[in-house]
């Protein structure tokens, strides 16, 4: 994982707009976030996570078939992020993006691992890395405070094991309007008026999406447990995409999951979109939540609206 140096507290948020560090603690869970400083982008944060990602396991980046990069805040509109991430990591491999919002990174993983199962491909590098600080309306107390910069990494092999047991990606695109950046792509190209009129920043309908979340993860992690064939009692550890606390704490608890094993680091990093998985999968690896053979249940939504979970058996 990586995330930048810079970080931003409720407490600094609160200079900036009207909001308080005990509104924004109860409501969302978030008590700081990282935010990208001069020079760090989306392709250098995904850089040094992929880095971290081939060094942890062990590889020769000289094997990676294709490096797929899941984000929504791209280095810059063409070509993709990953040739950045491609080349500056030395790759020489297939190279995509692939943008679900927030739900990105899951359906990346999806992808990833039905090109090693197709045996194509070596390994695949995938990345989630996002940020999202340069999009949010830096005068929009009801999301400046979300969201946070930063990216995670991981390598997917092939193995005697199977290692994605099930998964559920989808999307009802009739929900376009809750959430997204109105302007700056082929629909409204960014002219001076989408700038004068703030559509070029991201807008969000915080509580219909808010009042969705906890029924779509219900609903998609059930689901892909149903589709494995196991219970939340198999599960060794839930990693929801951390966008708000009181949505994680719902969800976990209508699936029959308790905190000791959902996965929660919100407070320290925000929203950090299609990054939000593979940080707290780093994470929790270093913590030493995650052992060989363990089922890992991740789920993640966001903009479309589109959602993702996959059930992982974890090889180290
Ligand atoms: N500080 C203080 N007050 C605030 C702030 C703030 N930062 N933001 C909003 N308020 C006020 C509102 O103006 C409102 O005041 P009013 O009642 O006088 O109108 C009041 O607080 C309540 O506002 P709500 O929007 O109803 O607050 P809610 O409890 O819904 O919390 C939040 C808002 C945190 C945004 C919540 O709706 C949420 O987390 N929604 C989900 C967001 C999410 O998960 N997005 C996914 C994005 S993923 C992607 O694809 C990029």
């Amino acid at each position: 994982m990586a995330v930048p140096e810079r970080r931003m507290t409720n407490d600094d948020l609160a200079e900036l707009v009207d909001t308080n560090d005990a509104w924004i603690t109860e409501r969302t869970g978030i008590k700081e976030r990282r935010v990208a400083g001069e020079g760090e982008t989306t392709a250098s944060l995904a850089v040094e996570a992929g880095l971290a990602a081939i060094k942890d396991a062990d590889i020769d980046p000289a094997d990676i078939g294709c490096c797929i990069v899941a984000t929504c805040t791209s280095e810059q509109p063409i070509p993709p992020t990953s040739a950045f991430v491609q080349d500056a990591l030395g790759l020489r491999c297939a190279a995509f993006d692939l943008d679900a919002a927030c739900s990105g990174f899951v359906y990346a993983l999806v992808a990833g691992a039905s090109m090693v199962a197709g045996g194509v491909f070596g390994p695949v590098l995938v990345i989630g890395a996002e940020t999202l600080t340069r999009v949010v309306d830096p005068t929009d107390r009801s999301t400046v405070i979300l969201f946070g910069d930063g990216a995670g990494a991981v390598v997917l092999a092939s193995s005697d094991e199977v290692g994605l047991l099930a998964w559920d990606l989808g999307c009802d695109g009739s929900l376009t309007g809750l959430l997204g950046i109105p302007a700056g792509g082929s629909r409204r190209p960014t002219t001076p008026e989408t700038l004068a009129a703030g559509d070029n920043w991201l807008k969000m309908d915080g509580r219909e999406v808010f009042r969705r979340a906890v029924r779509v993860i219900v609903d998609s992690a059930s689901a892909t447990m149903g589709r494995a064939g196991v219970t939340a009692d198999d599960v060794a550890l839930f990693v929801p995409h951390q966008a708000n606390i009181r949505i994680i704490d719902s969800a976990a608890a209508k699936l029959g999951l308790p905190p000791e094993r959902t996965f929660v680091n919100i407070d320290r990093y925000g929203n950090t979109s299609a990054a939000s998985i593979p940080i707290a999968l780093a994470e929790a690896a270093d913590a030493g939540r995650l052992h060989a053979g363990d089922l890992v249940l991740v789920t993640g939504f966001g903009a479309g609206m589109s959602w993702a979970s996959a059930l992982l058996r974890w090889e180290r």
